[in-house]
């Protein structure tokens, strides 16, 4: 009954590649910290046999696994690197596939493996279905990436395919995630996985929802206890399946979701499913978000992003020539960087009632009644004040008013005898359409070559529907937008292309890409930020996570919050201002161009990331930064509650032995970083909605105070 791997202990002399090594079936990847373990079974299949702390493959010992009953067999007892839909497996498949007989049975079995510079793994279906199973290591940030591509030499519809699947050896996990909705993006949620948890989007977009992740823990905080993290680098349909398993195990599974796909491969044909990140911490969350951070910032552009000006909350759909110059003005007087016209600089873009929402997208033409001599006299000033020049577009999107809908009605997904949905007054262009494709390819080129434009916000405003017959349309919607981003920016290297989707649509390590910064969310309140930056900033890195500071009271909360505060809050993610700087007091803008130097001279020691606990205090919110040079800590109190006192903050990610020179209380000291973060500092503030910021520089040569 019993089924035993084919070698309990692998040879000593094992073949080593990058991080990775194969002892005989059984192989090891490893990073700097952590290690990644499977081997063969007897019946062929690959066995999961660890994840977690560092390990040496000789030492493995393979546990044998028993058939429990003949409910229990062996292909659901053993947890599996990647099984298919078939025979005796009845936990979740990471691969399903209907033959051309409507035949669904699959047997995955190994067959063989290449060392290069990541560890392929090759599985086969004797009935013409070949999977290729790729880990890749990133040894110095503890994470490994995982991809799979499934091979047909016969024809076959691809019913559901997952990226990877993982399995931790505990019962009883914590799971993380957000939870949210537009204007409510990133709202952290804690649940005990006890049995099966499924998180997804079907819309087309990452969505405001859920997050393509999942964040399992063991009695973690912020610094410490077992925490393992995976996220899927895809900007669409996603499924995240989290199931304890009847066997004491926690399985995990990422991928594009199988709601509603169906991919045909015909024979020779082959489909690569997006990566998976995934990386392991007996450190906490805070250790996890570092590894996460790192690999998201080693996919962007090392340079900070710069101070951005956005229109949209102070002219919405009103845009004209002048009052952009206006803006303009008074963004440079603050010091932004980089100025961006948002919404409705184009086509029939006008202000509610006579167009607003229902005409323009599709039209990306100058609107000569706004700009009379092109967007040349606004670019030019933006220039002549030190200013990058941005600009908003939507490309995904068509209005029914516009003349490219009149044009090309059967360019927009629907369903055939049926009327198309509009959801914000616009259609979505059927992207999988090469003259599509070429359309905003164009379009984007030709904006581009006109204007000297450095960064482009691309916006989304809808979820996709109605997509028609073809069933990989939601998958191949995605890949067709990461395809002329990439050619746009191909063309245009340098410009800096913003990924927005109503807000946190569209974030995901699959967008970071591509793209190079994200937009939030479109809920600018300084105080709901807070949350959303916390929720954020468990995956993502908080370089890429744009936050502005707009105008009180704010729109979508109407609470009047103060304008350091508002800064302070902005100033923990990526800076920009929407405010309707025209309209701002002197004293304000004084005000604001102090709080962007400032910004300015912290962003250098702005790198690391950290949610610090507060245990003695729960009216205040603490953030911090550390780098190599110093760190700098936000502290907010919302409100000046009952009994409100001062709070204790110990920092994190400094070098113990290192001094820091930093200002508290009107006093400047000096103090080594085992104190700061051992005994730490105490922090008092008074009043609602006040905030401060301290700066601590790593001054080695100074004596301690
Ligand atoms: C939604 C975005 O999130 C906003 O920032 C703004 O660009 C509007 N769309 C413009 O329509």
């Amino acid at each position: 009954m019993g089924t035993l791997l084919s070698e309990a202990r692998p040879p000593a002399n094992s073949l080593a590649s990058m991080g990775i090594d194969v002892a005989g079936s059984t192989f090891g990847i490893h990073t700097e910290t952590t290690s990644y373990v499977f081997g063969l079974t007897g019946e062929g299949l690959l066995r999961h046999l660890h994840w977690g702390g560092r390990i040496e493959l000789c030492d493995v010992i393979v546990e044998p696994l028993w058939e429990l009953s003949t409910n229990d067999l062996i292909q659901d007892v053993t947890p599996q690197e990647y099984p298919g839909h078939g025979r005796f497996r009845y936990n979740e498949h990471c691969l399903a596939i209907m033959f051309s007989d409507g035949g669904r049975e699959l047997d995955l079995r190994y067959a063989g493996h290449d060392l290069g510079a990541a560890l392929v793994v090759h599985l086969r279906d004797d009935r013409g279905v070949r999977v290729d199973l790729h880990y890749e290591v990133l040894e110095s940030i503890d994470v490994i990436r995982r991809w799979v591509v499934v091979y047909a030499d016969v024809p076959v519809s691809v019913q559901a395919v997952a990226s990877a699947q993982f399995h931790i050896p505990y019962r009883d996990l914590d799971l993380r995630n957000v939870a949210g909705r537009w204007g409510a993006e990133f709202q952290e949620i804690v649940q005990p996985v006890t049995s099966k948890v499924v998180l997804e989007s079907r819309r087309g977009i990452s969505n405001h929802h859920h997050n393509p992740y999942a964040v399992l823990s063991r009695q973690a905080t912020e610094t410490s206890g077992q925490v393992w993290g995976m996220a899927l680098a895809f900007s669409g349909n996603t499924k995240t399946v989290v199931e304890q398993t009847q066997y004491g195990q926690t399985l995990v599974q990422l991928g594009i979701n199988d709601a509603d796909l169906a991919i045909a491969l015909n024979a020779g044909d082959s489909f690569t499913a997006p990566a998976v990140v995934a990386t392991y911490t007996p450190h906490g969350f805070d250790a996890l978000s570092q590894n996460l951070h790192d690999y998201g910032r080693s996919l962007m552009e090392p340079t900070p992003r710069p101070v951005l000006y956005n229109s949209w909350e102070a002219t919405n759909f009103a845009v004209t020539c002048d009052a952009q110059i206006a803006l303009a003005h008074r963004a440079a007087q603050i010091g932004a960087e980089l100025f961006v016209v948002d919404d409705g600089w184009f086509g029939r873009r006008n202000p509610e009632p006579t167009g607003g929402i229902t005409d323009g997208l599709g039209d990306w033409w100058v609107d000569p009644a706004k700009f009379p001599d092109g967007l040349t006299p606004l670019i030019d000033e933006v220039h002549q004040l030190g200013m990058t020049f941005g600009i908003w577009v939507e490309p995904e999107m068509v209005n029914p008013g516009s003349d490219l809908y009149a044009a090309h009605p059967d360019w927009i997904y629907h369903e055939q005898g049926r009327e198309p949905d509009t959801a914000r007054g616009q259609y979505v262009l059927n992207l999988t359409l090469a003259p599509v494709q070429e359309f905003i390819t164009q379009m984007l080129d030709d904006l581009l070559a006109e204007n000297v434009i450095g960064y482009v916000k691309w916006d989304a405003n809808r979820p996709m529907s109605q997509v028609g017959a073809g069933r990989d349309v939601w998958y191949r919607h995605v890949q067709a937008l990461y395809d002329i981003v990439r050619e746009v920016k191909r063309r245009h290297p340098g410009v800096l292309f913003e990924a927005c989707a109503s807000g946190g649509g569209r974030i995901d390590f699959g967008a970071l890409n591509v793209f190079d910064d994200f937009w939030t969310s479109d809920n600018t309140d300084a105080l709901d930020r807070l949350d959303i930056h916390r929720g954020y900033s468990l995956v993502y890195p908080p370089q890429a996570m744009r936050a502005w500071v707009t105008d009180v009271p704010n729109f979508l909360s109407q609470r009047s919050i103060a304008l350091t505060f508002r800064f302070h809050s902005a100033m923990t993610g990526s800076l920009g201002i929407g405010c309707d700087l025209t309209a701002m007091s002197d004293e304000d803008l004084r005000a604001s161009a102090k709080h962007v130097q400032q910004y300015e001279q912290l962003r250098p020691l702005m790198q690391r990331w950290h949610r610090l606990e507060n245990p003695s205090s729960n009216d205040y919110r603490l953030i911090q930064y550390s780098s190599p040079a110093g760190a700098v800590l936000f502290v907010f109190l919302p409100a000046s509650r009952l009994g409100h006192t001062s709070t204790t903050v110990r920092l994190r990610g400094l070098e113990p032995t290192g001094r820091y020179r930093f200002e508290l209380d009107w006093q400047t000291h000096v103090a080594r970083g085992d104190y700061l973060m051992n005994r730490g500092v105490r922090v008092w503030l008074q009043g609602d909605y006040a905030s401060t910021v301290i700066r601590f520089d790593r001054v080695d040569d100074e004596g301690a105070v």
